[in-house]
């Protein structure tokens, strides 16, 4: 498949794509564990530092302008995500937020209370809940998967929740094994019992549009150096939660939301890398393909030529940057469907592989170009150093979804190798690697 985009462009916006080993260039599948950041990010970056570098609500310019950016990294959140400015929380990264959270929700909860995590999340949705049990004698229910296609069991979700539930933490799709969660479904069954629900978007951020408010979830974290942003964690709460419950904070801090829920002096400069992140984003819908044969889509394309034209008019044709940035993910999901695709069918083809999670193609919707694999006779370090030293950046291990490579039962013999797309990769590089995995498929593991 094409891509809906012009991916030339697109590559040309990541300098990091140029690097070189042996002669060819780096393959870069190590998304999930943080994505490449165009140009435009790291100039954003420096920007700040050069000319606004100061802390907030100062009396003077360069303050001034560090406020003027933390609201305009809000707005750019916001249209990310489709919410309100004011309920959008900044932090270290999503891990240290969900903590602060947490504890948080945590001091209104009462002994006998119940939190349903699952066993398909990273650890970063799980291990904050569970310190509640510890800390507030909070029951803890894990939600268990179906094995054979890594997908969560969701009629054991539906034993587990009862009137005692007051949170669920669940995963918008999985960093380990790319499931997606219907999360929507999640949230209509939370209401049943009036229970809050915490959202992991972390590993979903960079393959598809988010609509928080379209999901109704409670609250939803991600972290920006996932897609293309970055070292900032971000959390989106519903208004009147952000309201009602009450953060651990400093006496002189405001007292105001969101601004409460942010201890300490913010990554200043990461938020100047998350507006460009985002304007990036929305700068592709300049460069989206004419949709081919889709009536429907015609007049769309007609526009989108126009967009694309008139470089500095980015919100004349979409009526706003959350608009485009909708498009733009739509497109991003398409291209990355197809690579998915393309990667899966490949590696059925190499002996001795087992793949983890959906293969099918007609489920395929339901997983973000994230496939875990394992080679017989090999660990996913030996492949990994074995692709690294060819160029080809993957990861191994658990990714802290240790509750799933237990259940899978590889977590005591070297977890997953995981292969990570985003939208930056192509075709060509799935080829390179694909014949890379068989050159290594096929050697002993003592000479790889
Ligand atoms: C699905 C998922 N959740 C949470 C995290 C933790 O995010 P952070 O590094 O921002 O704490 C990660 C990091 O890999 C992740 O992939």
């Amino acid at each position: 498949m094409k891509a809906p985009f012009d991916l030339e462009w697109i590559r040309a916006q990541f300098p990091a794509l140029t690097q070189e080993m042996n002669g060819q260039r780096v393959i870069f599948f190590d998304g999930p564990g943080g994505t490449q950041v165009p140009q435009v990010v790291i100039d954003a970056m420096g920007d700040y530092l050069v000319k606004s570098n100061a802390n907030f609500h100062g009396a003077f310019a360069t303050s001034a302008r560090t406020d003027e950016l933390i609201d305009s990294a809000r707005s750019a959140i916001a249209d990310f995500l489709g919410c309100d400015r004011d309920e959008v929380v900044f932090g270290a990264n999503m891990t240290t937020l969900t903590f602060a959270f947490s504890r948080a929700i945590g001091r209104q909860l009462q002994a006998g209370d119940e939190i349903i995590v699952t066993r398909l999340d990273h650890d970063a949705n799980v291990s904050p809940w569970c310190a509640l049990a510890e800390e507030r004698g909070v029951i803890i229910r894990f939600v268990d998967i179906n094995v054979t296609d890594c997908t969560l069991d969701w009629s054991d979700l539906e034993r587990q929740i009862n009137q005692r539930t007051r949170l669920i933490a669940v995963g918008y799709a999985s960093n380990a094994v790319g499931t997606i969660n219907d999360i929507a479904a999640v949230v209509r069954l939370a209401s049943k019992v009036g229970a809050l629900v915490f959202v992991d978007a972390v590993h979903y951020a960079p393959h598809g549009p988010i609509d928080v408010k379209a999901l109704n979830c409670d609250f939803l974290a991600c972290s920006a150096y996932k897609f293309f942003g970055p070292h900032v964690g971000i959390v989106y709460g519903k208004r009147q939660h952000l309201a009602s419950f009450k953060p651990y904070k400093v006496r002189p801090a405001s007292e105001q939301v969101p601004f409460c829920w942010e201890s300490g002096t913010q990554n200043h400069e990461g938020l100047a890398g998350i507006v460009a992140a985002i304007d990036y984003l929305a700068q592709i819908a300049r460069h989206l393909q004419p949709v081919e044969g889709a009536c429907a889509e015609q007049a769309d394309t007609g526009k989108q030529q126009a967009f694309r034209s008139s470089a500095k008019q980015s919100t004349s044709f979409y009526p706003n940057r959350r608009a485009a940035i909708v498009k733009v993910m739509k497109a991003i999901q398409k291209y990355e469907l197809s690579l998915s695709q393309q990667l899966i069918c490949g590696l059925a083809e190499i002996p001795g592989l087992t793949l983890y999670g959906i293969t099918q193609p007609e489920r395929s919707s339901w997983r973000t170009p994230t496939v875990a694999i394992r080679l017989a006779e090999h660990t996913p370090f030996s492949v990994a150093k074995a692709l690294g030293d060819r160029g080809i950046f993957t990861w191994h291990g658990n990714f802290y979804a240790i509750n799933l490579t237990e259940r899978l039962g590889v977590e005591t013999n070297g977890g997953l190798l995981r292969i990570g797309l985003v939208h930056y990769n192509t075709q060509q590089e799935i080829q390179r690697f694909l014949q890379a995995l068989h050159d290594i498929a096929a050697m002993s593991a003592s000479s790889i």
